[in-house]
């Protein structure tokens, strides 16, 4: 399956790109990259180092600094780190980024590979808007996308009703909502139930020293975090776990609704079901230990 991951890197974002390296499913064509845990500047580097760091000879596609009509953006330093992989900050500048914007590398790819093309979307969704805006066949052209995002029946990660990426802009992600194509929505619903612990980390160093030891530093950060805010042992495997809903949906239960998102006002980043929108798939239960296993035996075979 050939796979484009829309991405902020980002600690889980990492996690989710060494699985897709390692999946034999999976043949990750290009990243392209967005503001969200970091500035994409950083997203982009981060991004060109992980290819780098796996052996993938594959393209960075730099996306949107900003949200939607807004001008401003924080980063989640206090999730992940100041360089947005935790307390390791010493990332080299490798390469650099492709010649098309995000939003233009998307559109071409799904045009390249229409039909074929799954695209994972695990940040805000500025690009996946932006393409669909740039291309009114891009929708058409891809063979699905699914999402790292929202929290339907469920609380919000960084609001009691938000989760963070579709919080990060909500316009953007409404509007995707607004017209979907084929669309996979992974949320809380299902990540918080893909939790990974320190151990696991500690595991998956001991089979894959430099991966796997690379997703265990980074991790420690991540896991406080987790620890102090939510009182929780492990963090969620959210990207992860998107990025196997893209080739093991029978791992997931999903429900079919339309969704809206509040645009402004205390729920601002709300993701609640409108049945007067087109129908998404909705993932509201998961095999939540057999995505931990999957996502370990498949990392664990890196080097
Ligand atoms: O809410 C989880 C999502 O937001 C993930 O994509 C993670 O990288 C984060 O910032
Ligand atoms: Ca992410």
């Amino acid at each position: 399956m050939k796979l484009i991951i829309d991405t902020d890197p980002g600690i889980d974002d990492a996690m989710a790109i060494a699985y897709a390296a390692a999946a034999p499913e999976i043949e990750l064509i290009g990243l392209t990259t967005v503001f969200g845990n970091t500035h994409v500047h950083q997203s982009s580097r981060n991004a060109r180092f992980l290819l780098d760091k796996l052996g993938i000879d594959a393209p960075v596609a730099e996306g949107a600094p900003v949200a939607q009509g807004a001008d401003t953006h924080a980063p989640s330093e206090h999730v992940h780190g100041p360089e947005g992989f935790g307390d390791v900050t010493d990332i080299p500048q490798i390469g650099s980024n492709h010649s098309l914007s995000a939003a233009e590398y998307l559109v071409e790819m799904a045009r390249v590979h229409k039909g074929e093309l799954v695209v994972c979307a695990v940040g805000p969704l500025t690009n996946i808007a932006a393409a669909l805006r740039l291309d009114p066949e891009f929708a058409q052209n891809i063979a699905r996308l699914v999402i790292m995002g929202g929290a339907v029946y469920c609380p919000g990660n960084i609001t009691p009703h938000a989760e963070a990426n579709i919080y990060h802009d909500p316009l953007a992600a409404d509007e995707v909502f607004a017209n979907p194509p084929t669309t996979v929505v992974v949320g809380l619903d299902v990540t918080l139930r893909t939790l990974y612990e320190g151990a696991d980390f500690d595991g998956l160093a001991e089979q894959s020293a430099d991966m796997g030891g690379f997703l265990r530093d980074i991790s420690k950060f991540y896991l406080k975090f987790y620890k102090d805010v939510g009182g929780l042992e492990g963090c969620g495997l959210h990207d992860s776990t998107a990025v196997i809903a893209c080739t093991h949906a029978d791992m997931f239960t999903m429900v079919e609704t339309g969704l809206q998102v509040v645009a402004d006002g205390p729920e601002i980043g709300l993701t609640r079901p409108d049945p007067s929108r087109p129908v998404v798939h909705v993932c509201c239960d998961v095999d939540g230990a057999g995505v931990v296993d999957l996502f370990t035996q498949r990392v664990a075979s890196l080097p």
